[in-house]
Parts: C-alpha cells; structure tokens; sequence
C-alpha cells in the first residue's frame, strides 16, 4: 500500500503504533519493517528536562576553545537532518567551516564576530530555492524502496511540487520558502547541541553576499542563500535571560491585532 492508496499511515505504522499503545510510557520494539521503536513522550520527568533547556538555552558569544568530539559532531549533524522540509526535500544543505583562510573570510563577512573565530564548530545553514530539483530523484527513490510511493505517485508528486515551486518562483518567493527549510534546521541545531551540553551562537548579523563568496556559494549552479550562521561549542561562560515579553503580548486569538 502506498501513500497514493492510504494517505494516512503505512501497514507497518499501524503496527507500530498497535504496539506502541502502552500506557505506562516503556520502550516498545518495533515489528520488523516498521518505523522504529520509539520512547514514548508522556513522560513528565523527559517534559520537566526538555522545558528546562528550552528555557536555560541563551545565545552565547564565548566558547571553551577545546575541538568537540568527532563522532559526536556526527550524530548531532545526523539529528540536525532530520529536520523536517517542504515536500521532504531537504533543500537545505550545512557548510561545516574548517579551513582557517575560510573561516577568516567568514569572520570578516560577519562583522567580526568573535564568535565566529573563536568557537571549535562553525556552520552555515545554506537554503536552496531549487534544490529539490537536485534532490528529488534521491528522495523519490526511498520513497520508492520504502513502498510508500509508486512509479506514477512519484510522477504525479514531481509535477505538483514542480507547480508549487513555480508559483513561488511567479511570485518572488523561492527564496523566502527555501530559507523555512534551511531556519528550522538550524533550529533542531540549537536543540540538539543544548541537549549534549554545548552551546550555540546563532547569527544573521553577516554581509550574505560576502559569506556567500567566502564558502564558494556564489559560484553555486543554483542560487542559494545563507540562512543562518551556527557557531557551536562548549560554554565559557553563562549569560544572563534577557527574558521574554508575556504570552498575552505576542500570542492572540483568531484574529492578528492591526
Ligand atoms: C535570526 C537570529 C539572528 C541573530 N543574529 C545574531 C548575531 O548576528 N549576533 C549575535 O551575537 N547574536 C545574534 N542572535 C542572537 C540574539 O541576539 C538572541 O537570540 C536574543 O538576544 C535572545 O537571547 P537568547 O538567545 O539568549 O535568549 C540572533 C538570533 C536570531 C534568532
């Protein structure tokens, strides 16, 4: 059964989800060739945890200069990606920022932001207007090996995401989608690096023109942007909550005040 037949959930979710029905929040094993097992979120002490670091997450600008270990780099670039994209096509790509030359221009191209020197891990989040145009071959192609498409689902779905694509286009829009894609995963970045202990510097204070010429960006086939610069590490030091006006000012209902 694909997505064309069923849009809901695959035989193999409805399993998992079965399974999953606990009450008690254990672990549950998933059945072969179902999603995997997952935790289950109704866990108040897991909430109490992941409440706490949103709220102690701060911007830091001073970072210990020590490397941060490779393979845990890995995993947290592996849980950056998954990140949810329009369509699924990750039109989005990080630039790790290694070289000292490059990551100097990049200094220079954000102001000279200490951080942007001085922290171990460096990323630019990079949006594609057009990208899915690369990607949708790989992505259809696990669609396809996981069942969840066929042939003519994946036909069907490359000339509606090609349609969307070029109303945006139409419309000026390209750019301002692709940046949603490239934001939300710098996001689940900051996240993800708060829950291992590290800290973030997340940064649009930059020429984007000249960021862009200092990891080879301009000379991209597509037009791209940069999104977002992620400086990462381990804290130095612990800045203050520069707090948050209340719920009532910057939540409302139905209606968007004039
Ligand atoms: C889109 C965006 C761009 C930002 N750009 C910069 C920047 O260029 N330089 C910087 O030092 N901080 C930058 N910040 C950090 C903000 O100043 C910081 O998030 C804000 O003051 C709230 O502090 P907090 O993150 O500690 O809660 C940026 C934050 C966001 C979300």
């Amino acid at each position: 059964m694909n997505e064309r037949a069923n849009h809901s959930e695959s035989p193999a979710a409805k399993e998992t989800a079965a399974a999953a029905g606990t009450a008690d929040g254990t672990v549950v094993t998933a059945t072969k060739g179902a999603a995997p097992a997952t935790e289950s979120m109704d866990d108040a002490a897991f909430r109490d945890r992941f409440a706490a670091m949103l709220r102690n997450r701060r911007s830091h600008r001073d970072f210990l200069p020590d490397a941060l270990p490779e393979d845990e780099v890995r995993e947290f670039l592996e849980l950056v990606m998954t990140s949810p994209s329009a369509f699924n096509m990750q039109a989005r790509a990080v630039v790790r920022i290694q070289d000292p030359d490059v990551r100097a221009a990049v200094h220079a191209a954000a102001r000279k932001q200490r951080q942007v020197l001085e922290a171990p891990l460096l990323l630019a989040f990079v949006a594609e207007p057009d990208g899915w145009e690369d990607t949708f071959d790989e992505v259809a192609s696990q669609y396809l090996a996981s069942g969840r498409w066929d042939d003519s689902f994946a036909a069907e779905k490359r000339d509606r995401i090609a349609g969307f694509q070029k109303q945006r286009r139409d419309l000026g829009r390209s750019r301002e989608y692709a940046l949603r894609d490239a934001t939300i995963a710098a996001s689940f970045a900051m996240l993800a690096a708060e829950a291992r202990g590290w800290a973030t510097s997340p940064m649009t204070g930059f020429d984007e023109e000249a960021l862009k010429a200092a990891i080879g960006a301009d000379d991209s086939a597509r037009d791209v942007s940069v999104a977002l610069l992620l400086a990462v590490g381990r804290p130095a030091g612990a800045p203050k909550d520069p707090g948050r006006l209340p719920l009532e000012r910057r939540v409302y209902v139905d209606e968007y005040p004039l």
